[in-house]
């Protein structure tokens, strides 16, 4: 099966060694090498948690894991923290870094070229300055970090800070295609390349189809000059996961639980005729130059807002 899947061209003699090798192998034996071999998609897996005892699970089953997303949502739900707050134990804000940190760490080096993303803490009223402040601690925690700002005015003054700065960074609550268009421009001449996070089902939860976000975005950055990359987030279902596979958005990033679903289904990928299901309201293409400034793009969605403040909400629960 030379070339299936996108395997690359040490497959196919894998393929044949395998295939001598088949005699001597229990067939379950190569059913499982040949999922871990041949089934990997082009899109990079990153999983969407904040628990490195996941991650390795999750790299055990899939015999990789690409990278990772965290968030003060997801961090929050780290056992240890549950834990320590099910104890009646709140933490200092200082604490709170330092928890996050060794997360961070232990997650680090479990994962391959894709990084671990870390999001700064910011609310609306955080200045660009005080998420910068944060991004310069927090990078130094992993030497694949990604600082993750959110797709606001001040969020975006950092990002674009920061690729001036050399770091890697990963642009998050993404909801429409003036926003991912506004980062691209904030980030131009980034060495590294930008995750722009298009958040897909919570598009969906209010009535949209969540997954032409992906589309119109993978469209739009095909006039570009490659420095930005579609990162799939809130994906809760298969055909978030294979329809993102289709539309060939670069990374993905995937709640465990969806993980165990796709592995357990054959790992699948879309073969030929594949289609995505629609589901919600479409979400039109906009015809937008990418050469712009930022600034004239319109980055305000109630959306975004929303996030910032969940995460907030969250990330309170743990404070004392
Ligand atoms: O990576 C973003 C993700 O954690 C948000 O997912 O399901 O809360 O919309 P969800």
């Amino acid at each position: 099966m030379p070339g299936e899947n996108g395997a690359n061209s040490i497959l196919p003699r894998v393929m044949d060694y395998m295939q001598e090798c088949k005699a001597l192998l229990p067939v379950d034996m190569v059913i499982y090498l040949k999922g871990k071999i041949m089934n990997r998609p082009k899109t990079k897996i990153l999983v969407d948690g904040g628990d490195p005892q996941e991650t390795i699970r999750i790299r055990d089953l899939l015999g990789y894991v690409d990278g990772q997303t965290t968030n003060p949502s997801l961090v929050a739900n780290n056992p240890g923290i549950k834990e320590l707050l099910a104890s009646g134990h709140k933490l200092s804000r200082p604490e709170q870094m330092d928890e996050y940190r060794k997360i961070v760490e232990a997650i680090s080096p479990l994962v391959g070229d894709a990084g671990v993303s870390v999001e700064v803490f910011s609310d609306l009223k955080t200045t660009a300055e005080e998420m910068l402040a944060q991004a310069r601690e927090m990078y130094g925690w992993a030497s694949n970090a990604y600082i993750k700002y959110p797709c606001t005015a001040e969020g975006l003054r950092a990002a674009q800070a920061s690729v001036e700065l050399g770091m890697r960074i990963n642009v998050t609550l993404c909801f429409s295609q003036q926003q991912a268009a506004a980062v691209y421009a904030a980030t131009r001449g980034s060495r590294t390349p930008v995750y722009v996070s298009l958040f897909v089902g919570r598009l969906d939860d209010i009535g949209h189809n969540g997954l032409d976000l992906v589309k119109n975005v993978k469209r739009m950055f095909a006039s570009g000059d490659g420095h930005a990359l579609v990162l799939a987030a809130s994906l809760r279902t298969l055909d978030h996961l294979l329809c993102c596979f289709h539309e060939g958005a670069e990374l993905a990033t995937i709640p465990a639980k969806v993980l165990d679903l796709w592995v357990k289904k054959g790992s699948p990928l879309p073969g030929e005729g594949f289609e995505c299901k629609a589901t919600g309201r479409p979400i039109p293409f906009e015809q937008l130059s990418l050469e712009r400034s930022w600034e004239t793009f319109d980055i305000a969605h109630e959306l975004t807002q929303k996030g910032l403040e969940k995460f907030v909400a969250d990330y309170r629960k743990t404070l004392e």
